[in-house]
């Protein structure tokens, strides 16, 4: 990781610029190792709009860089959207030796990377994530991927980026609901890493003001620091998962039937309340705690409408990367500090979580 105060740490096999003034590492890297490449330019139409001038402005040798704009949303984080632009980067003759830029949130370094992994089997991609939960999790460890028949992130490759560039600028454009998404990711974080982190945010919340830039370091510094040790979801890493079994099916759910689908985050958030209150029933997470984080993720996130049916949500949890032989299995939180991995859960035990999230977020 390398900051542009010059903070570096041990961890990937690529490095992570965190700050505002890290645009001369990426054209040092340009000029240093792209010099003869074509780069292109995988953003969406939102940041296409709101980023990329500004972007350009700072990066100027990429002003006539090949750009392909998708629609912005989880939607086009699809296999139709990873052939069209397939089919951009070979109308341009694209290379193995150029080099994709993917500017946007999840779902565009998500797919871009997929993009950049299968094409000629594999041309190098950079991540310039410009939302919080691209810059504290999808930006970094190299999951690529594209949702499949409603399924999320059910085709994919491990694939590392070239580098990631973490621009705290880019945060000023996110809409506040996006922002409060992201931050479920940074919970998640604070509870994995225990200790002062989650004392910290469950005190001060979001600090957007002053200390946003510090909890992003705090959490991609975790992640870093798991990938590294784990960087194909063995083990370890699943423990960044908790929350996600059960968000993942909600997050799935709602965009399979509802008019305004939710956020991932938001959608963590609420998966975060059930594995919580499972752990709390399960491996001993205290009472304490659990009501602890109820009340953190309620401030931000409103109760999310329950009106699927329990088949319906066993077909998506089912799906799951962590089931096996049929199993539901999850990572789950025994204290701020401790998850425990691949723990066995029962589906009734995930409808009375469900109920309890009910219960517990009812106005
Ligand atoms: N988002 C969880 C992971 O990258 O493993």
């Amino acid at each position: 990781m390398q900051t542009d105060s010059k903070h570096t740490a041990q961890g990937l096999h690529y490095p992570v610029y965190f700050g505002k003034d890290i645009w001369c590492n990426l054209k040092n890297l340009l000029e240093t190792e792209f010099s003869s490449s074509t780069i292109f330019i995988l953003t969406d139409e939102n940041v296409g709009h709101l980023c990329l001038p500004s972007f350009l402005d700072k990066v100027p040798a990429l002003a006539d860089s090949p750009l392909f704009s998708i629609p912005a949303g989880e939607k086009s984080k699809d296999i139709s959207v990873a052939a069209k632009s397939w089919d951009w980067l070979a109308n341009y003759h694209a290379e193995r030796s150029d080099l994709l830029i993917n500017l946007g949130g999840g779902m565009v370094s998500d797919l871009g990377g997929f993009v950049a992994s299968a094409y000629k089997r594999g041309m190098p991609y950079i991540n310039i994530p410009t939302s919080l939960t691209g810059q504290v999790d999808a930006a970094i460890g190299g999951k690529t991927g594209v949702n499949f028949s409603g399924y999320k992130n059910l085709l994919g490759v491990f694939s590392d980026p070239y580098a990631v560039f973490v621009n705290f600028i880019f945060l000023k454009t996110l809409p506040k609901r996006e922002l409060y998404s992201g931050f479920s990711e940074i919970i998640k974080s604070s509870l994995i890493a225990g200790e002062d982190f989650w004392e910290e945010i469950k005190k001060g919340g979001l600090d957007a003001e002053n200390g946003l830039n510090r909890q992003i370091i705090r959490a991609a510094s975790l992640k870093i620091s798991i990938v590294d040790k784990d960087s194909l979801d063995l083990h370890e890493r699943k423990s960044l998962n908790f929350g996600h079994t059960i968000g993942h099916a909600f997050e799935s759910i709602s965009m399979e039937t509802g008019q305004r689908p939710l956020l991932h985050g938001e959608a963590v958030a609420a998966g975060i309340i059930c594995e919580s209150y499972i752990s709390h029933k399960l491996i001993g997470l205290s009472e304490d705690t659990l009501n602890d984080i109820l009340h953190l993720l309620k401030r931000y996130f409103p109760p999310l409408k329950i009106d699927f049916y329990e088949d319906d949500f066993y077909r998506y949890l089912i799906q799951d990367k962590k089931s096996q032989n049929g199993v539901i299995r999850m990572s789950l939180l025994n204290a701020p500090g401790t998850v425990l991995v691949d723990q066995p859960a029962s589906m009734e035990m995930i409808t009375e979580s469900i109920e309890y999230y009910k219960e517990m977020t009812s106005p």
